[in-house]
């Protein structure tokens, strides 16, 4: 090998180094820019469903609202969940089921348990949640944006 093909080799080495570094460099500040920039979305206070006063939701029990087309869940921390009744495989209304603790849907008996993860198919995707927002003691519910989840995660919780 010539020092010249050799410092050829060195430089394209070196190129591709600096290349990876500058990709690695904008992909973080991407994600870090990306996190510090995401707000929660606002909220239209007039569309928002009244649950109710929080003291009146009992921990672990879950309350349906039909009308509201969801149910609320609350834990035994205290924690707030209004689970969409809409099953996410065709759409059909899940009911609360005793043998799960959680819902089942009558039409193509998918389960879900009681924070409306699948437990058994066709349904292949977690039931719908939405924002949950406590005015004055109100638990107050944006039922018109359903927000789509592949699980549960202690984040969807929300608290008086
Ligand atoms: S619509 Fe619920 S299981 Fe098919």
């Amino acid at each position: 090998m010539t020092e010249k093909s050799m410092k050829k080799k060195v430089s394209r080495r070196k190129f591709i180094k600096i290349a990876i570094a500058a990709a690695v460099s904008f992909e973080l500040i991407y994600v870090l820019f990306g996190l510090l920039g995401k707000k929660k979305p606002k909220i239209d206070s007039a569309s928002l469903f009244n649950a109710g006063k929080v003291s009146s939701f009992e921990n672990n029990k879950i309350y349906p609202f039909t009308s509201g087309r969801f149910y609320l869940s609350r834990f035994d921390d205290g924690g707030l969940l209004a689970i969409s009744i809409k099953c996410t495989h065709l759409g059909c209304m899940v009911q609360t089921d005793i043998k799960t603790k959680g819902f089942s849907c009558p039409c193509h008996a998918s389960k879900f348990n009681k924070y409306g993860e699948v437990l058994s198919p066709p349904a292949t995707r977690a039931l719908d949640v939405f924002q949950i927002v406590i005015e004055n003691g109100q638990v107050k519910v944006d039922v018109n944006k359903p927000i789509k989840r592949r699980g549960f995660n202690v984040s969807q919780l929300t608290y008086a």
